[in-house]
């Protein structure tokens, strides 16, 4: 079979190769590959700056967002040929430290957590993969294609369901909520911003596009320019552009017992930042900042039922670009008005 490969740590050393079957190893359900997300993730894989191969091998097959038909369902007694499946993307680690142990394996303890198509286990940008039959999600089939949006669906669940676990610390009314960045991420906590009572703003440095549209669809209100400019105060921010100033200003922006929850995951600093000042703002007002990333079993169930329930025209137009996988170098360039690239190896 053919598969998208990488030498992770080594820029340059993607490539579209024959690869060998799937091992037994791997998982008794045998699913042939519909369609795999492209995420700043693989981007940063592909560009030599993240990335693990499995132990003792050079190459890591590519890709975590995936989304494909089962095949064979091997000893698995819920699924059968032809479902549609997502798969999980961590495991936990093989101690296992009590929330591995407990199956809160994002929130891993020891960093020894495995990642399928990031580290040390092959991802899903293969014609075909396997997956143990618990950690395959089967995905409501009237999805069809855009089942490919769960796994970043499942990132975003976590990251909210933090947000009101926080919120309880104190009695708490939250009345508004902002987005920054208006990517796959931002867009859909936009759409489940506002499935609750909430006045939703998303920021995105994008004036034209599809993405303006898409925010006023979900009846919550497009910003550009600067967090520092908006005239209200949010409760919650959801982070998600990972760029130190955009973090600065939103840190400075939220209002008193806001919480803000860092989903991006960036590189370098804002200038001019003057560290005490920003942890003085922080606690005169109660403000929690929360980093989250991936997703537990919990939130791969709620995010499944709360994309079959979106709206699809909505959803669909968050799939800017359909690519071979022969093209994945194009998949993998941004274009401006792209907001989610996926790689398609068969038809639904
Ligand atoms: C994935 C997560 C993963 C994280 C860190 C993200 O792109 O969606 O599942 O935990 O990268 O590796």
């Amino acid at each position: 079979m053919k598969a998208i490969t990488v030498e992770p740590k080594k820029p340059g050393t993607a490539r579209y190769e024959e690869f060998p079957e799937p091992d037994l190893h791997e998982g008794s359900v045998l699913v042939e590959a519909i369609a795999v997300g492209v995420c700043g993730t693989d981007v940063e894989i592909v560009e030599g700056k993240y990335g693990w191969a499995p132990p003792g091998k050079s190459r890591l097959v590519l890709g975590h967002e995936s989304l494909g038909r089962v095949i064979d369902p091997g000893t698995s007694s819920s699924l059968k040929k032809g479902d549609l499946v997502v798969g999980i993307v961590r495991r936990p680690d093989p101690v296992p430290c009590p929330n591995c142990a407990v199956g809160e394996w994002d929130m891993c303890r020891n960093g020894r957590y495995t990642e399928r198509g990031i580290k040390e286990i092959h991802g899903f940008m293969s014609e075909r993969w396997r997956i143990e039959p618990e950690y395959a999600i089967k995905v409501d089939p009237s999805l069809e294609i855009l089942g490919v949006l769960l796994e970043p669906m499942t990132v975003i669940t976590k990251a909210l369901e933090q947000v009101l676990v926080v919120g309880q610390r104190a009695f708490w009314e939250p009345k508004t909520a902002l987005v920054t960045g208006a990517g796959p991420i931002g867009l859909l906590a936009a759409l489940r911003l506002s499935a609750r009572d909430l006045q939703v703003h998303v920021l995105d440095r994008n004036e034209t596009g599809p993405k303006p549209e898409l925010v006023r669809a979900l009846g919550a209100t497009y910003h550009t320019g600067s967090v520092l400019d908006l005239d209200f105060n949010p409760d919650i921010i959801v982070e998600c552009t990972g760029v130190g100033s955009v973090i600065v200003d939103s840190i400075q922006t939220v209002g008193a017992g806001g919480i803000i929850c860092l989903t991006g995951v960036g590189a370098g600093g804002a200038a001019g930042l003057v560290v005490a000042d920003v942890a003085a703002a922080v606690v005169l007002k109660n403000n929690v900042l929360i980093g989250s990333v991936n997703a537990n079993k919990r939130h791969w169930y709620k995010a499944g039922k709360n994309l079959a329930r979106a709206d699809r025209k909505w959803l669909s137009r968050l799939i800017t670009r359909f690519e071979k996988p022969e093209n994945f170098k194009q998949a993998l360039k941004r274009k401006p008005d792209d907001i989610k690239v996926v790689i398609q190896f068969s038809e639904i």
